[in-house]
């Protein structure tokens, strides 16, 4: 690896640990904002999902007032902008977290999709002996004034594809468990059933700030394990020359 694809290599792994990618069929600026509570997909073949999720900064303080916009496939697998026919936006939707930094919705239990692989990249997936598949999973793009944006997705522990993702977006800290809902006064507060399935995450979101300086500070560890004295330019890592 050269010297300066090790500095891109390591820098663009900060955003890969915090982050993920917005997925096969990405995320459109259509969705409605959503009050917490809400429901996200109008699938009537779905099996239900309560999600409950907090969002706090590395000092553990929550974070209100941010936009959480979250999408999903329908339970066949497809996302909205699959069908021709759909004007509206569904399995979409826009959040905002609350006071205590809590946002939570209905959705329905994530299911498995092949990315399309019907052209070149079906030929080079034949070729890698490798199958399309991305896991279950639930994509979440977050924003908040003088945060670093984030972009992630939650997978299902234990499903199908969990350890061949077709474009390798599972990471171990972004796999969930699903639970059930057992306590009646959850169950009653959410409008759903008793053993609705439950998926529960808590989100960290850095600072601008923090994410600056984390930058920096790999981008130095990397030139100086090469030898080099480092100065930045405009945020970016440049040869220290006297
Ligand atoms: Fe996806």
């Amino acid at each position: 690896m050269s010297f300066y694809s090790a500095i891109r290599s390591k820098l663009s792994s900060i955003r890969l640990t915090l982050g993920n990618s917005l997925g096969s069929f990405p995320h459109i600026h259509e969705a409605e904002h959503t009050p917490n509570e809400g429901e996200i997909e109008g699938d009537p073949e779905e099996s239900p999902l309560l999600v409950l999720c907090t969002l706090k900064g590395i000092n553990g303080v929550p974070i209100a007032g941010a936009t959480i916009d979250v999408w999903e496939t329908d339970s066949k697998g497809f996302y909205d902008v699959k069908y021709a026919e759909q004007n509206d936006p569904d399995g979409r939707a826009v959040l905002t977290s609350d006071d205590e930094g809590n946002f939570f919705f209905k959705a329905i239990v994530p299911v498995p999709y092949p990315i399309p692989h019907d052209g070149p990249c079906g030929k080079l997936l034949t070729v890698l002996k490798r199958h399309p598949y991305r896991p279950s999973h639930m994509h979440f793009m977050f924003e908040k004034d003088d945060y670093d944006p984030l972009i992630t997705a939650l997978y299902l522990k234990n499903h199908p594809y969990e350890s061949s993702d077709a474009v390798f977006g599972v990471k171990k800290s972004l796999l969930v468990e699903l639970s059930k809902v057992e306590d009646k006064h959850i169950a009653q507060k959410h409008s759903v059933e008793l053993g609705c399935a439950l998926m529960t995450y808590d989100f960290i979101l850095v600072t601008e700030e923090a994410t600056k300086d984390l930058r920096q500070k790999l981008a130095a560890e990397v030139m100086e394990s090469e030898g080099k004295k480092v100065r930045f330019l405009d945020g970016l890592p440049v040869p220290y020359v006297n």
